[in-house]
């Protein structure tokens, strides 16, 4: 075979490499790590069923799917946020869906930003169950409103919530998960704990806190190899997030929640939680186009990212100062993927 030939068998393989690579990425709803693991690594169904999971946040939304999801899985289940009522709700469908009985799962309501109960309430689960083998801490809220109108309280209130209350669980649940040398601690971040966006600068601010906090931890535990540390980062997902968001005072609800159709299925997130879950991946983004795209920009030309933040942070701005949803009148309804 002569040296033209070859170099140009070369060259095509490399364009269909590059063409296939491309066409993955345009299509894409994770991180490439991620997809990749959903497509060759190990099945949530082999590595996650007989587990003990406890979920905060779970009586709504992401951590509601995610219930269902690990009861599909025969998981144990610890389910936990404030609102009593709405996790026997969710406690009753996961026993109508599943395998599980009565015993497999505990409700148990639990306040993040009362921080002193959580050592009795991680004693309760211990009591239940004789262990924890993966916490997820899911529970938190948004923010919809402009720094300049919003009072301070608000931003004590979103710290509170998703950076304080998540570490302060963490705390209590770690030691135990350190005397058995094993564990995975999954925390619920967002897209925008990679980014900043206007709006939502306390709430991109408290999920920042937590990366910086995980990934310090992480070294520290680096001494534990059977303990992992991950941080899950959703971009829009179909939840309540929005109508529970703070805005401009503490005690006043978000007036134009929009229709939040454009986002993806929460069915979906959750799927691929449990598969960076099973593959202990240690960041995954979880999100469709543009935000996917986005915090690749973000990581890799932030001068860039800088300035499509402005352009397009801008038309959020006027979105919501003119009574509208803040995104959805700029985002096209994308056609949703069910796990
Ligand atoms: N949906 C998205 O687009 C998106 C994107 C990225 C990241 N996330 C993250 O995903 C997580 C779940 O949010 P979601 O979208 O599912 O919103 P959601 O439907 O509003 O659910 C939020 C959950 O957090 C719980 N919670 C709120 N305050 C709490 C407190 N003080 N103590 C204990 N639990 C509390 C709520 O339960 P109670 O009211 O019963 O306490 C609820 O179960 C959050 O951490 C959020 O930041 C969401």
């Amino acid at each position: 075979m002569s040296w033209d030939l070859l170099w140009s068998l070369l060259l095509a393989c490399a364009l269909v490499y590059l063409g296939v690579q491309l066409v993955r990425f345009v299509r894409a709803d994770g991180d490439l790590t991620l997809l990749w693991a959903e497509w060759q690594g190990r099945r949530p169904e082999w590595e996650l069923s007989d587990m003990v999971v406890w979920v905060t946040g779970a009586s709504s939304g992401i951590g509601e799917e995610l219930a269902y999801q690990l009861s599909k899985l025969g998981t144990s289940l610890v389910l936990s946020s404030r609102k009593a009522n709405e996790l026997e709700r969710v406690k009753n469908k996961c026993l109508e869906i599943s395998n599980l009985k009565e015993k497999d799962i505990l409700v148990l309501p639990l306040d993040l930003t009362d921080r002193s109960s959580h050592e009795a309430a991680t004693k309760r689960v211990l009591q239940q169950f004789g262990q924890i083998d993966i916490l997820v801490n899911n529970g938190g809220r948004g923010q919809r409103s402009l720094f300049e109108e919003t009072n301070l309280d608000v931003y004590k209130a979103i710290m509170e919530i998703n950076f304080l209350g998540t570490i302060s669980l963490t705390k209590c649940v770690l030691p135990h998960m350190i005397e058995r040398k094993q564990g995975k601690i999954v925390t619920m971040s967002s897209v925008m704990g990679l980014v900043g966006a206007p709006l939502s600068a306390g709430y991109a601010a408290s999920k920042h806190a937590l990366h910086g906090f995980f990934n310090s931890l992480r070294g520290e535990l680096a001494k534990y190899p059977e303990i992992t540390v991950m941080l899950i980062c959703p971009g829009p997902v179909q939840s309540n997030i929005v109508e529970n968001a703070f805005c401009e005072e503490i005690s006043k609800k978000v007036e134009n929640t929009g229709n939040q159709d454009y986002k993806m299925a929460t069915s979906r997130c959750v799927r691929l939680m449990l598969v960076s879950m099973a593959n202990d991946l240690k960041e995954a983004w979880i999100s469709d186009h543009p935000f996917l795209s986005f915090c690749y920009i973000w990581q890799y030309a932030p001068t860039w990212a800088m300035w499509l933040t402005n352009k397009l942070g801008s038309r959020r701005v006027r979105n919501f100062k003119s009574g509208l949803d803040a995104d959805s009148s700029y985002f096209r309804p994308m056609k949703k993927k069910s796990n």
